[in-house]
């Protein structure tokens, strides 16, 4: 099989520990394949289907949390091209596999702005995409005026065009098993200049109100209609809650932090633990924003 995926443009990297690549440290190993070629991605996605491997898309891995162990998942990943954006204008066209952050500063240089609140969010255009992030005002779905997506399950590339797909608040249209590789934006000149100092204010407010440097997946629930997940939690006296390494955080309640050598386990009975906590003080029944990979 190995040699047949090279020919595809497939890199095989056996059992590969997702913890490094994932922002929470934390997660099996599997099998990677790394994806260099759009175009031959539906023969992979066959070839492993031959082999009867169920398989994974993965991002940028920063809103998501794995299981531990074997994993039963071979997982895709698309290689970054270089250069992974491209400027016409006012669209910015962006490679899936870029990185989301870097992607606001190019598009910047090029005195092209609207994207500057989501500067610190990280992970890759892709993820970003998939479920419509967003922070400080701004979310990605606002300015995409085209994608071109696999389709898994029917293994076809397409391109839709951007009233073709609905954004709403971290939830997209998109199905599981839809790998966005590329998306146009069209985007407002804005004299650099400017920007930055969007984007300086943005940088700001997260490092005056967000954990910085330790390993998390950024807010583990979304926010519910009108409330604030974030408050909610603080307000239970919940900050340092733990299960082993896994840890709310002290700076904002709504990211939980791996402290050290945190599990999947851990993770999760800390989410299961919080959650309950919630539901039966306030009555109201959070909903995971971070992505779960349960084995
Ligand atoms: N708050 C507390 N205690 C806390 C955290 C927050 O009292 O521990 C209060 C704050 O003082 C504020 C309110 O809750 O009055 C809202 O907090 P914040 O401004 O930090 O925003 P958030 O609703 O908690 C959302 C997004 C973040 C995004 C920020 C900035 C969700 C679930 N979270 O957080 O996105 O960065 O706004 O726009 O929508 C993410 O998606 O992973 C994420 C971190």
């Amino acid at each position: 099989m190995e040699a047949e995926l090279g020919t595809l443009g497939a890199e095989l990297r056996r059992g590969v520990s997702l913890a490094g690549l994932t922002s929470l440290g934390i997660g099996g190993t599997t099998d990677l394949l790394r994806l260099t070629r759009h175009e031959t991605i539906p023969a992979v996605l066959d070839l492993i289907d031959r082999h009867g491997l169920p398989h994974r898309f993965l991002g940028g891995g920063s809103n998501l949390l794995v299981a531990d162990g074997e994993l039963p998942w071979i997982v895709l990943q698309l290689a970054r091209p270089d250069p992974d954006v491209v400027i016409e204008g006012h669209l910015a066209r962006v490679d899936g596999a870029a990185d989301l952050g870097r992607m606001v500063t190019t598009c910047a240089k090029h005195d092209l702005g609207g994207l500057e609140g989501l500067i610190g969010v990280p992970g890759t255009v892709g993820g970003a995409l998939r479920m419509n992030a967003g922070a400080y005002g701004t979310q990605i779905g606002s300015y995409v005026r085209e994608v071109k997506v696999f389709r898994a399950a029917e293994r076809r590339i397409e391109i839709l065009r951007g009233d073709q797909i609905s954004f709403e608040y971290r939830h997209t249209s998109f199905g599981p098993d839809d790998m966005m590789l590329a998306v146009t934006l069209e985007l407002s000149p804005k004299p650099y200049k400017e920007i930055l100092q969007g984007i300086r204010i943005c940088n700001e407010k997260r490092r005056s109100s967000q954990p910085m440097g330790q390993k998390s997946a950024g807010c583990i629930f979304k926010n519910p209609p009108g409330l604030s997940t974030g408050r909610m939690i603080d307000e239970l006296g919940l900050k340092g809650l733990s299960v082993g390494d896994a840890r709310v955080s002290d700076r904002h309640a709504n990211f939980f932090v791996n402290s050290g050598k945190a599990t999947a386990a851990d993770m999760l009975a800390l989410i299961a633990d919080v959650r309950k906590r919630v539901e039966t003080a306030y009555g109201v029944t959070l909903e995971n924003e971070v992505v779960v990979w349960a084995a």
